[in-house]
C-alpha cells in the first residue's frame, strides 16, 4: 500500500509557518461562484422561506430515521422539494468581508465554500430533463445541457455501474474548485475540502428525510467519465461526490 496516510495528517497547520498562501501575499480573493453567461436564461426557484416550509419532520426524527436509500420510485420530485435540498446543502444566508465571503447553511473551512453543485434532473416537475448548476447566491438554476445526453444511463455508468444512481429523480454532483480553498490554506487544503463536502452531503441526508425523500452518498465513480459528463477539466474543477435523490419505495435498511 502507498503511504497515503500522510494525507490524513495536517501538513503545516496551525502555524502555516512554512507556507505563504496567496491570501498572505495579498492577492485578490477568488470569485465565490463560477461565472456564467450574463444572458443565460436562469430558472427561478421557490424562495428560501418556501423551502423551509417543505420540512415535515423534527430534526431529531430526521436524524433518527436517516439511512442510505437506494430504492427510488418513478415519481416526480416537486421543484419546491428540489429547491429545499439545494437550500439545505448550499443555501446562502448572508455575506461578510465586503461581500467576498458567503455565510451558508453548511460550514466550510475558512468560509471559502469551494464547491459547485450540479443537478442532473430526470423527473422534476417544471424542469426539462437535463443538467443544471445551482447558483447559490442567486438561488436559481443555470441550465447546461439537455436530455439528449441520456443522463441517467451515463451517471450510472460513471458511478461504476451502480444502478441506483441513475434511478434517482435527480442526482446531485458536487465539484470542487480547489483554488478557493488553496488561496487561504495552500497545501493544507485537501483535508479541508474533503471534510467540508461531507457536511454538505449530511445536510442532504437530513433534508431528504425531513421531506419524505431519500438519498445515498456515493463516492465510487470513475473520474474521467464524471469530468466529461459535467463538462469540467478535472483539475481546476473536480467532481468528487454524488448523491441521487428521490421518493423511496422501501423503508427497509439497505446498508
Ligand atoms: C463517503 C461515503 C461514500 C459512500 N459511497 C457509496 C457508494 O459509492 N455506493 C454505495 O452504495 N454506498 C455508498 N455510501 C453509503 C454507505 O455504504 C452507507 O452509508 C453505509 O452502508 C451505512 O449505511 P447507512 O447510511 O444506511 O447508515 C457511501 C457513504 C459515504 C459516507
Amino acid at each position: 500500500m502507498s503511504d497515503y496516510r500522510k494525507y490524513l495528517r495536517n501538513q503545516t497547520l496551525p502555524g502555516m509557518s512554512e507556507m505563504e498562501t496567496d491570501m498572505m501575499k495579498g492577492l485578490p480573493i477568488p470569485a465565490i461562484e463560477k461565472p456564467f453567461p450574463e444572458d443565460a436564461a436562469l430558472i427561478d426557484l421557490p424562495s428560501h422561506e418556501e423551502c423551509r416550509a417543505t420540512s415535515r419532520m423534527s430534526l431529531a426524527d430526521a436524524i433518527a430515521n436517516r439511512q442510505s436509500r437506494r430504492l427510488f420510485s418513478d415519481e416526480m420530485l416537486e421543484l419546491r422539494e428540489l429547491a429545499f435540498l439545494l437550500w439545505a446543502t448550499q443555501g446562502v444566508r448572508g455575506f461578510i468581508r465586503n461581500g467576498l465571503v458567503t455565510l451558508r447553511n453548511v460550514p466550510s473551512g475558512g468560509g471559502m465554500h469551494p464547491f459547485e453543485t450540479y443537478v442532473s434532473a430526470h423527473r422534476v416537475d417544471g424542469l426539462a430533463p437535463g443538467l443544471y448548476r445551482y447558483l447559490a447566491i442567486e438561488h436559481k438554476l443555470l441550465p447546461l445541457f439537455g436530455e439528449r445526453l441520456d443522463l441517467p444511463r451515463r451517471l450510472t455508468a460513471a458511478a461504476n455501474g451502480q444502478p441506483y444512481v441513475g434511478k434517482g429523480a435527480a442526482v446531485f454532483v458536487w465539484a470542487v474548485r480547489p483554488y478557493r480553498t488553496e488561496y487561504r490554506y495552500g497545501d493544507d487544503s485537501l483535508k479541508d475540502i474533503l471534510i467540508s463536502v461531507g457536511h454538505i452531503c449530511q445536510n442532504l441526508y437530513l433534508a431528504c428525510e425531513a421531506a419524505g425523500l431519500g438519498t445515498c452518498a456515493t463516492v465510487a465513480y470513475e473520474q474521467d467519465q464524471l469530468d466529461r459528463l459535467l463538462g469540467v477539466d478535472g483539475y481546476d474543477e473536480i467532481p468528487l461526490y454524488l448523491a441521487p435523490v428521490g421518493r423511496v419505495t422501501s423503508d427497509a435498511p439497505q446498508p
